[in-house]
């Protein structure tokens, strides 16, 4: 069985609710049918009735297996306003810019999941990533304990060392280019959950650089083990070690070598990139080169879960995000 449908079946088995705040894009009244189809979670689209009914019809989609809902019809409407308000005024925010934010769906949405009335929220087949983050982190915000918004990509090699689908979760390859210490260990607390969540394994974390052990000396390096010590003061029962090269991250002859007093060394399954830059490269490498299924961003770091889309993305991929994200709730 493929990870996805493990964690589809995973998402069966608890019975959650998404959000689908891009009512108005066809993929997502497809996908919404498809995620009903499938019994993965219970589905709410929102935009304007007349015009997801009418999306509804051309589609197939039996509207009363779902629950739709124009965000300034609903009830729950002004309580929302006054939410985003209250989070925001002590940075300039008016009760009637607020009103006028959560008439859009993305706040909306983002809403019903901070307020327990939906489980998470995907959006971004029509909305930039910029405009998803920002409503996700005014009206949801961070997990406590967590400084940043961050993402991760579950990355499955077809064949890695003679183990066939072999998983790594990369962090984070999407979000914050420069990450400091502090941040790199966010991402890493962020990224271990997130394995732990969807894989369910025990996450072995790995801090990587282009030194292993001391073996180069630099300000950049010197970063990494900041971070590796920041993360083993505060999550001292998550194995995590650093800095390290990939090659002795994940193979075990090499790490062998590098590292040898090292227990996440040659069995990293969780690979903490130092920046943006080589995060994103570096799932891209794996991606294009080694043939890996790159399943991602899964946004990581809210307090609870609103994930993003590709403006390029199928109705499959809402599918399949909305079975990750309602998942991402702890
Ligand atoms: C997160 C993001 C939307 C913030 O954009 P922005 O509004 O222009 O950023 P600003 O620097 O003006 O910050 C706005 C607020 O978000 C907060 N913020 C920005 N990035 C953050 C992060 N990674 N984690 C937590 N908070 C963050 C800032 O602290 C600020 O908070 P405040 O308003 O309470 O003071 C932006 O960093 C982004 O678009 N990131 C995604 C990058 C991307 O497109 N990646 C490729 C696509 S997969």
């Amino acid at each position: 069985m493929s990870i996805l449908d493990n964690i589809k079946d995973k998402a069966k088995a608890i019975g959650r609710t998404v959000v689908l705040p891009e009512g108005y894009d066809e993929r997502t009244i497809i996908a919404a049918k498809s995620i009903i189809e499938q019994n993965l979670c219970k589905v709410i689209i929102l935009g304007k009735t007349d015009e997801i009914n009418k999306l509804a019809g051309t589609h197939g989609l039996e509207t009363s297996k779902v629950t739709v809902i124009q965000p300034e019809n609903a009830p729950d409407f002004d309580e929302f306003a006054e939410l985003l308000f209250e989070r925001r005024k002590a940075k300039g925010m008016t009760l009637e810019k607020a009103k006028n934010l959560m008439k859009t769906e993305l706040y909306y949405g983002a809403a019903m999941v901070k307020t327990g009335k939906a489980d998470a929220s995907v959006a971004g087949a029509v909305n930039t990533t910029g405009n998803v983050l920002r409503a996700a982190l005014q009206v949801i915000g961070l997990a406590e304990g967590i400084n940043t918004l961050s993402s991760c990509f579950l990355m499955t090699l077809p064949e890695f060392l003679g183990e066939k689908d072999k998983t790594f979760m990369f962090g984070d390859c999407a979000v914050l280019p420069n990450p400091n210490a502090e941040q790199l260990a966010s991402i890493a607390a962020s990224t271990a959950e997130t394995y732990q969540k969807l894989v369910g394994d025990e996450p072995r974390v790995a801090f990587l650089s282009f030194s292993t052990k001391g073996s180069a000396k630099h300000a950049d390096v010197n970063k990494v083990l900041e971070a590796l010590e920041i993360f083993k003061k505060q999550h001292p029962e998550i194995q995590a070690d650093g800095e390290m090269q990939l090659d002795a991250a994940v193979m075990p002859k090499i790490g062998a070598k590098k590292a040898p007093d090292s227990t996440v060394a040659g069995k990293a399954n969780v690979l903490i990139f130092p920046d943006l830059d080589a995060g994103n490269i570096g799932y891209k490498l794996t991606q294009r080169f080694a043939g890996a299924i790159a399943t991602g961003p899964i946004i990581q770091g809210l307090e609870v879960p609103a994930n993003d889309l590709s403006r390029g993305c199928s109705a499959d991929d809402i599918v399949d995000v909305s079975a990750i994200a309602v998942l991402m709730k702890g």
